[in-house]
């Protein structure tokens, strides 16, 4: 089946499941999949049950997409995503920002948690831009011209209009967000502490495994997007281990913060 064909049956599924006229995707990391449960008027659709759909694999991630009423607006919510060092083809990756697309949606807000270079646990980061460090790219192979060009812009990709939007909306609310430029790898591994000493030599503010194929294919297509990291951990090098566990428990401490910024913001966009 071609992809056009996968994507076309899957947003057919969807809106027959109810899903009608989202405007907005939200890609819920690690730990902050809860934001969801706060979706009015929820439709929720097992990932088992979605065709042409991934398998959600990582504890913290539930495998569920929920849609509905967040903020007075229609939003398609993933928790839990794909990743690459799962072994999923980035076609599989970022098919959930394809099927957003087809469904209509202007933008999207992509999540992540990630390692501090610089920044230390517990820091909110808007990402500015990011640094493709995964060797690959989704939108290698035959161009969907029906979503965007073959050699797309990526000046933009993290959305100017969103991130002033979403500054305002923190200082509103007292909560500190800064900004920065998240560097995408593969992982499983964590990197090293002379790969984290180059990230900051080449200009990043934080690492993560995730985000970066998602953004390039709803950058594609025109999308809008807003990127939110959650600092976990210090990067390697600057803290003495890293280990999952960490990650969880300094997400649960943020998510308060999280949640109500992201709801604050959809308000405005
Ligand atoms: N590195 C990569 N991914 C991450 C990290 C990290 O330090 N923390 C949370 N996700």
């Amino acid at each position: 089946m071609s992809i056009m064909t996968k994507i076309n049956e899957t947003r057919d599924f969807l809106t027959f499941k109810g899903v009608q006229a989202p405007e907005f995707g939200l890609i819920l990391g690690s730990g902050l999949g809860e934001l969801a449960n706060e979706i009015e008027n929820a439709i929720v659709i097992d990932y088992n049950d979605i065709p042409n759909w991934g398998k959600s694999t990582v504890v913290g991630h539930a495998g569920k997409l929920v849609y509905g009423d967040l903020s007075g607006r229609k939003v398609i919510a993933l928790q839990g995503r794909f990743h690459f060092y799962e072994g999923n083809p980035l076609e599989v990756v970022t098919f959930p920002v394809r099927v957003m697309k087809a469904l209509g949606c202007e933008g999207v807000i992509v999540t992540n948690a990630a390692g501090g270079i610089g920044y230390g646990p517990g820091t909110l980061m808007a990402i500015t831009d990011h640094i493709n460090m995964t060797g690959n790219n989704p939108l290698m192979g035959e161009n969907l011209e029906e979503f965007g060009p073959r050699f797309p812009d990526m000046s933009d990709a993290y959305t100017a209009e969103y991130r002033q939007k979403a500054n305002k909306v923190a200082e509103s609310l007292g909560i500190k967000l800064e900004g920065g430029v998240y560097i995408g790898v593969t992982g499983p591994t964590y990197e090293t502490p002379a790969e984290i000493r180059a990230f900051k030599m080449m200009g990043a503010d934080a690492v993560g495994m995730s985000t970066v194929p998602e953004v390039i294919v709803a950058a594609h297509s025109g999308m809008k997007v807003l990127g939110i990291s959650a600092i976990t951990n210090f990067a390697a090098g600057f803290q003495t281990e890293l280990n999952h566990e960490e990650v969880v428990t300094v997400t649960e401490h943020i998510k308060e913060d999280f949640k109500g910024l992201v709801k604050a913001i959809l308000a405005e966009l």
